[in-house]
């Protein structure tokens, strides 16, 4: 295991990003206004803070990125916060863990942070229901309590604990794009299947 200082997530800086870079240039210019007829085997979400663009199983995205893993990947795709759009609400996802790689990031005004649902207050005014949702399916959503959080800029890539509360800020004038891929495994045992030069680091 990585000797990490944070509690429930772990940068990836040697996580090879170079893929998603590509992809991200295939598809930049179309991917804000994309509909359903531009993609086979995607999901998409829009709000007014945040569009997503999922690949499904079937996607030769996917497929290329399961080649990467010894653990299932069920979907991966692009996640771009809007500019000035402040703080995504911390909320807990139903997926269990994911990877989340920089792709567009203003690192000096933008952030991820990440805490214990434990220690957090939830928000039950304020549950998530996304369309393809029913009601038992619902993420949580908490409080907004900074001092209860770990902060990372997102320079490189993370795994992440989604079953643990976590959220964003985005404060900049531009996107923040990442891409982030989905696992169906515990946090724990999806980052010993990696390999360690992955997250061996000198920060
Ligand atoms: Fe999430």
């Amino acid at each position: 295991m990585t000797n990490n200082a944070y509690k429930n997530f772990t940068i990836l800086p040697k996580f090879p990003i170079d893929y998603f870079l590509n992809i991200y240039d295939k598809y930049k210019d179309i991917l804000l206004n994309s509909t359903y007829e531009d993609f086979n085997d995607v999901m998409l979400h829009d709000d007014a803070s945040i569009k997503l663009v999922i690949f499904l199983k079937n996607h030769e995205i996917t497929n290329v990125v399961q080649d990467m893993f010894d653990v299932e990947v069920p979907c991966c795709g692009f996640m771009i916060n809007f500019p000035r759009a402040g703080v995504w609400h911390p909320h807990t996802d139903r997926r269990p863990c994911g990877l989340n790689i920089p792709i567009d990031v203003d690192t000096t005004s933008s952030h991820f942070f990440s805490g214990d649902v434990s220690d957090a207050i939830e928000n039950k005014n304020a549950l998530d229901l996304s369309p393809q949702q029913d009601a038992s399916r619902r993420n949580k959503k908490f409080l907004y309590e900074p001092e209860k959080y770990q902060f990372y800029n997102s320079r490189h890539p993370i795994l992440l604990n989604t079953k643990q509360v976590h959220g964003f800020a985005n404060y900049a004038d531009t996107y923040r794009t990442l891409f982030s891929i989905d696992f169906i495994e515990p946090y724990g045992d999806v980052l010993e299947t990696f390999p360690k030069d992955w997250y061996d680091n000198d920060l």
